[in-house]
């Protein structure tokens, strides 16, 4: 679908962004690829990392939408990523996180109505899920913006979400810490130990972003059936692979704004979702028209009071490792 197209990505230098690109330069033939994101280090990083005349790099903020509108002109599909996204970052800096997180999506979803684009899929988390911390709760308010532009405007557009959880080595994940701290003190730094968290690979996460976007009706959640860890689990596979018997545990107890366990379909949410593909689920918004409705009647209803990181499959030892050596980052 996205074949000699225009594709528009908010924060498209970060973790996710650069593997959108990567998988959209593989699997597809897009006429342009705009990244529209503020620094530009790193953007000149990523323009030399892909070398490919396709990708088009505009600086600007999520927050400006004169320059926004601009730079989305001609954009067949819009992908929602830029955020501010560390618990304590927006915890300190509440209204920064407003203004990008809120403000910043409902900019995204007034300039793609104002270019007629076709899609707009906002890239959320479990953590706008019963929020807890205010990223969470920005995140929520984006996922109401983004669900709710499908009834609240008369347009073309379609706006869908996708949920994810933890992504394994993306800026700020737990996972290359840990190798940071036993590679220089021998010693790693853990909340609780007994804390669950979903976990999947960046490569994984960008299928979901995929599949949402040709599936969406307009309105919908799509969430990943992401199995789950333990930070314990997750430290002990650390300690076998970069560390030794004298590495030593740090507890910290939880931080302010941190749950135990994470949640990616809600109580509320449960009745209203459909499994879709083995791999998924999906959310039908509360407003929806009867073709959305339809589309979904076929597929079997979830069977969970709610989907949490203590219910989700839990990621055996063995099968942890694996993911992580995997990954690029271990490299
Ligand atoms: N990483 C995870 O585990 C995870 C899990 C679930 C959902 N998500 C969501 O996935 C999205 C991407 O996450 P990520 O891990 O790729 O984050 P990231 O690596 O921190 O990247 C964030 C991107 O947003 C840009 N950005 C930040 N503020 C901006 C603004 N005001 N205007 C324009 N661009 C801005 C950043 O570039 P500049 O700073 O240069 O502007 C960067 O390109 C986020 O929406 C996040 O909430 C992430």
């Amino acid at each position: 679908m996205f074949d000699q197209k225009n594709i528009f990505i908010t924060g498209g230098t970060g973790s996710w962004g650069n593997e959108l690109v990567k998988q959209l330069l593989e699997k597809y033939n897009p006429k342009k690829i705009t990244i529209y994101s503020r620094g530009e280090h790193k953007q000149v990083e990523m323009k030399r990392h892909f070398n490919n005349p396709k990708l088009r790099f505009i600086i600007g903020d999520v927050r400006d939408k004169n320059i926004l509108e601009l730079a989305m002109r001609g954009a067949d599909f819009v992908f929602h990523l830029a955020a501010l996204k560390h618990v304590p970052v927006c915890e300190e800096n509440c209204w920064e996180a407003v203004l990008t997180n809120v403000i910043g999506t409902q900019n995204v979803i007034e300039c793609a109505i104002k270019n007629k684009v076709a899609k707009v899929i906002d890239v959320s988390t479990d953590k706008a899920v019963d929020p807890f911390n205010l990223y969470g709760v920005t995140k929520a308010c984006g996922e109401k913006l983004v669900v709710n532009a499908n009834n609240n405007y008369i347009s073309d557009v379609k706006f869908a979400c996708i949920r994810g959880g933890n992504v394994m080595g993306t800026n700020g994940s737990v996972l290359p810490l840990f190798k940071k701290q036993i590679l220089e003190n021998n010693q790693i730094t853990i909340t609780d130990p007994n804390m669950t968290r979903y976990l999947m690979s960046t490569r994984e996460a960008i299928s979901l972003v995929f599949s949402a976007m040709e599936a969406s009706n307009g309105g919908e959640i799509f969430v990943m059936r992401m199995p789950a860890t333990t930070v314990s689990d997750i430290a002990e596979v650390m300690i076998k692979l970069f560390g030794n018997k004298d590495t030593k545990i740090q507890y910290m107890g939880t931080r302010p704004g941190e749950k135990q366990h994470e949640v990616l379909v809600s109580k509320n949410e449960a009745p209203r979702t459909k499994i879709y593909k083995d791999d998924y689920y999906v959310i039908i918004p509360q407003i929806t028209d009867e073709k959305t409705q339809n589309s979904y009647d076929s597929f079997k209803s979830l069977e969970l009071e709610e989907f949490t990181s203590r219910n989700a499959r839990r990621l055996s030892k063995q099968e942890l490792e694996t993911l992580i050596l995997k990954e690029d980052w271990i490299k």
